[in-house]
C-alpha cells in the first residue's frame, strides 16, 4: 500500500463519465510532475492502465468498485482486478453513486474493506444534501455516514475520507473557508479513530480557490472534478 505520510497533499481528479483515447494521451503528456504532493487520475476504467508512469507521484485510481470478490456478477470489476493492473487508490460511495445507483453506507463499507484486503487505498466519500444543509443537520448526516461506511479495518495510513457537499459538487458554489475547516476539523474529532485520517475537501474546487482551501490545517488535498478535465487547470490546483 502506498504511504500516505509521504505526500504533504493528495490531489485527486475525478473525470467521471468523460474522456477518450485522444484526450487521455494529451492530458498525460501535459500533467506536470510534483514532487511533493500525491496525485491520482480517477479516469473510466477501460482506460485505468494509459498511465505508463515513471513517476513516483502519480496513480491511476478507479471509481468504483465491486462489492464482490469475483464470480457470476456480469459488468462488475473488482478490487483483486484493480490490484492486478497495480492501481493503489478507489473513489468509494462518491455521492452520484449513492444518488443514481442506489450505493449504501453498507456497500461502500463491504466495498472499502475489498479495497484494503488488496492494498488499494478507499477514498470513501461522504457529504450532505443542501436540504440536509439548511435543516443544520450536516454533522449528523456526516456522522452516520462515517459510522457506517468506513469499516473496522480502516485507519488514517489505509484509507482517506473525501467531504463533498453535494450542493457544491459542479455547481460553482462552495462553503466558506471557516466551514469548510471547521466541519473537517468535526469529521476527524467524530470519534478518536478518526483524528489522524486524512480528510480532502471536494465541491467546486479549481484554482482560483484551491490555494487558500489547501491552507487549511485540516484539509490534507482536494478532489476535483469538472476543473481536474482541464489539464492546465488541474496543474495549477496541483502545484
Ligand atoms: P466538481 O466535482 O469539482 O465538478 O464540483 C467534484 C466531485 O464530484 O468529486
Amino acid at each position: 500500500m502506498i504511504k500516505l505520510a509521504n505526500f504533504s497533499s493528495i490531489f485527486i481528479a475525478n473525470w467521471k463519465l468523460n474522456g477518450n483515447t485522444e484526450f487521455i494521451n494529451e492530458y498525460y503528456q501535459k500533467l506536470l510532475p510534483n514532487s511533493k504532493n500525491c496525485v491520482v487520475v480517477c479516469s473510466p476504467s477501460i482506460f485505468l492502465n494509459k498511465l505508463k508512469n515513471n513517476n513516483k507521484n502519480l496513480f491511476s485510481g478507479a471509481q468504483d468498485t465491486s462489492i464482490y470478490i469475483e464470480g457470476a456478477f456480469t459488468g462488475e470489476l473488482s478490487a483483486k482486478m484493480l490490484l492486478d493492473i497495480n492501481i493503489k487508490f478507489c473513489l468509494v460511495g462518491h455521492s452520484e453513486r449513492r444518488e443514481y445507483f442506489n450505493e449504501t453506507n453498507e456497500t461502500v463499507n463491504i466495498k472499502s474493506l475489498n479495497l484494503i484486503n488488496n492494498n488499494i487505498i478507499p477514498v470513501i466519500c461522504i457529504g450532505e444534501t443542501l436540504e440536509q444543509k439548511e435543516k443544520k443537520i450536516t454533522k449528523d448526516v456526516l456522522t452516520k455516514q462515517i459510522c457506517e461506511s468506513v469499516p473496522d479495518l480502516s485507519n488514517f495510513e489505509n484509507t482517506l475520507i473525501a467531504y463533498e457537499p453535494i450542493w457544491a459538487i459542479g455547481t460553482g458554489l462552495t462553503p466558506s473557508i471557516q466551514d469548510i475547516d471547521e466541519v473537517h476539523s468535526f469529521i476527524k474529532d467524530i470519534d478518536i479513530r478518526f483524528n489522524k485520517f486524512k480528510v480532502l475537501y471536494g465541491g467546486s474546487v479549481k484554482a482560483s480557490n484551491s490555494a487558500e482551501i489547501n491552507s487549511l490545517k485540516n484539509v490534507d488535498g482536494c478532489l476535483v472534478g469538472g476543473a481536474s478535465l482541464k489539464v492546465e487547470e488541474f496543474n495549477k490546483i496541483i502545484s
